[in-house]
């Protein structure tokens, strides 16, 4: 059963303008709750496989979950102090923050300036995306310092949401790109002299002293104010989680001697689960975008729940149903604007399901205004349902990844914080995602609606920001002590 109850549209009578255009689309309706409608069996059928394959990605052999250790050992007191500069290269945006962690326990101020990342840069040169970064860490320097040298003894934790190889916290080799990135020359390199060479042209004399995942920064963000935060996720333009595991528990990191019961971070990178096609429901749509897309193969679950895509899986089936399936969508309308790929984002979904008007009015405007269509009743209908059911999915799905964690490391209760455009804006994505762990990890119904749920997904901390200097001062904390493990550069936090 969907976190949503599958309505069958009202049929509809003299709404449409042309006679030939059918007044229900109950047919198109049941096709699409069929093709994606994610049942419990199935939710639990993909959760237990999920935590095999986390269990995989920590293996010497490896699966195609990359279980990547970050070297961030440890959660936060409450009590770090001191200031850092973050920069966060995330899919769609560029952010640079001073964070000042005050004496106050759990306190912090931040400046901060947001770039947008010119789409070309995406598919661009390395040089030109690094000159680009270094550019906006300089005019945001410029603006909030007179004098640069006091900026060279800030430890900077760069926030880069891509998977990646460290051996050291303060390294990132690209494993490969996701999120629509795909620049020649940077899979399989240590991205971090790339950004130090292009911040020495502009003699920036900044220290790069971390590198950090987007949802290891929002791990420990969340946990430097909520202590019971276990998880942390992203439900944005990607989607991915980390969470703390123990060094006894990760056989491919045995050949370092850790102490077995040593705190490590792992940032998962799950949106590679599944890349062989074993259990995800993936209908003919998933399909498409990814054979379509520049890593076809890769990222098998981000694929069908992130926010980059959810869109274009909407426009992949409404053209699909103009189309074929009897041609009775859109029927003598001219879909030009639809057949072109990635033209709807996901604000277009999420605008459709705010719509709530009785006639589908908004909906209505929508399409007329972004693609030239002028749906009949029964389209806006069928375009509200498909709407719910697209985002109903990815939130049925992403609980799958948070159960598998909480299955394998036996948490029975806990916090889950949770950061991303899908996440905070994507209308009924937090309560769709709660009926689906409720569903899985079989709690029952509720008794008083005001209960907290035993594992709950709440709003995270910003990890990118705060989340990244608390990582860059629990590395200074390493370094005074003495304990460098995954420390190449020490020096940079003198
Ligand atoms: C990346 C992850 C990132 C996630 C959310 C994915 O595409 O591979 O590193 O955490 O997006 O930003």
């Amino acid at each position: 059963m969907a976190g949503d109850d599958p309505k069958t549209p009202p049929s509809e009578k003299g709404s449409g303008s042309d006679a030939d255009v059918p007044k229900d689309l109950a047919k198109e309706i049941k096709y699409i709750e069929e093709l994606f409608t994610v049942d419990t069996a199935k939710l639990k059928q993909i959760t237990d496989h999920f935590v095999k394959e986390l269990e995989k990605g920590l293996s010497v052999e490896g699966g195609s979950i990359p279980m990547n250790p970050t070297w961030v050992m440890g959660f936060p007191t409450g009590h770090e102090t001191g200031t850092f500069l973050a920069l966060d290269m995330g899919g769609t945006n560029l952010r640079v923050c001073q964070v000042t962690l005050t004496d106050q326990q759990s306190e912090f101020d931040i400046i901060q300036s947001k770039y947008r990342i010119p789409p070309p840069l995406k598919t661009g040169t390395a040089e030109e995306l690094f000159e680009y970064i270094a550019d906006c860490l300089l005019q945001f320097i410029q603006t909030h310092h007179d004098d640069l040298s006091q900026i060279g003894r800030m430890p900077l934790g760069f926030t880069f949401s891509y998977p990646a190889t460290q051996n050291y916290i303060d390294e990132g080799i690209l494993q490969r790109w996701t999120k629509g990135f795909d620049i020649e020359g940077v899979e399989g390199k240590n991205v971090v002299p790339m950004f130090e060479a292009a911040l020495a042209r502009r003699g920036v004399p900044i220290r790069l002293a971390a590198l950090i995942n987007d949802t290891t920064g929002t791990l420990i963000a969340s946990a430097y104010t909520d202590p019971k935060m276990k998880i942390g996720c992203i439900f944005g333009t990607g989607c991915n989680a980390a969470y703390m595991e123990d060094c006894g528990s990760i056989p491919k990191l045995a050949h370092l001697n850790l102490p077995p019961e040593t705190p490590m971070a792992i940032n998962c990178e799950w949106g590679a689960f599944d890349n062989e096609h074993k259990v995800l429901p993936r209908t003919p749509y998933d399909i498409t975008i990814d054979e379509d897309s520049p890593r076809p193969g890769q990222q098998a679950f981000e694929k069908m729940i992130a926010g980059l895509y959810l869109g274009e899986i909407f426009r992949l089936t409404l053209v699909d149903l103009h189309d074929n399936h009897d041609r009775r969508v859109f029927v003598g309308q001219d879909i030009t604007k639809l057949r072109k790929p990635y033209t709807l984002d996901t604000s277009f979904l999420s605008a459709i399901e705010e719509d709530s008007d009785e006639n589908l009015s908004d909906i209505a405007g929508l399409f007329q205004n972004k693609l030239n269509i002028t749906p009949n009743k029964a389209e806006r209908i069928l375009i509200k349902r498909l709407a719910e059911l697209i985002g109903t999915r990815a939130a049925r799905l992403s609980a799958c990844g948070v159960a598998a964690i909480c299955k394998k490391k036996g948490y029975k209760e806990c916090h889950v914080g949770a950061d991303g455009s899908v996440f905070n804006k994507y209308p009924h994505f937090k309560e769709r995602g709660a009926q689906a762990l409720r569903e899985i990890l079989d709690w029952g119904e509720k008794k008083d609606p005001k209960e907290e749920d035993p594992i709950e997904i709440l709003a995270a901390e910003d990890g990118s920001g705060v989340g990244a200097a608390l990582i860059a001062a629990l590395t200074l904390e390493r370094v005074q002590k003495g304990n460098l493990h995954g420390i190449l550069h020490p020096e940079n936090y003198v």
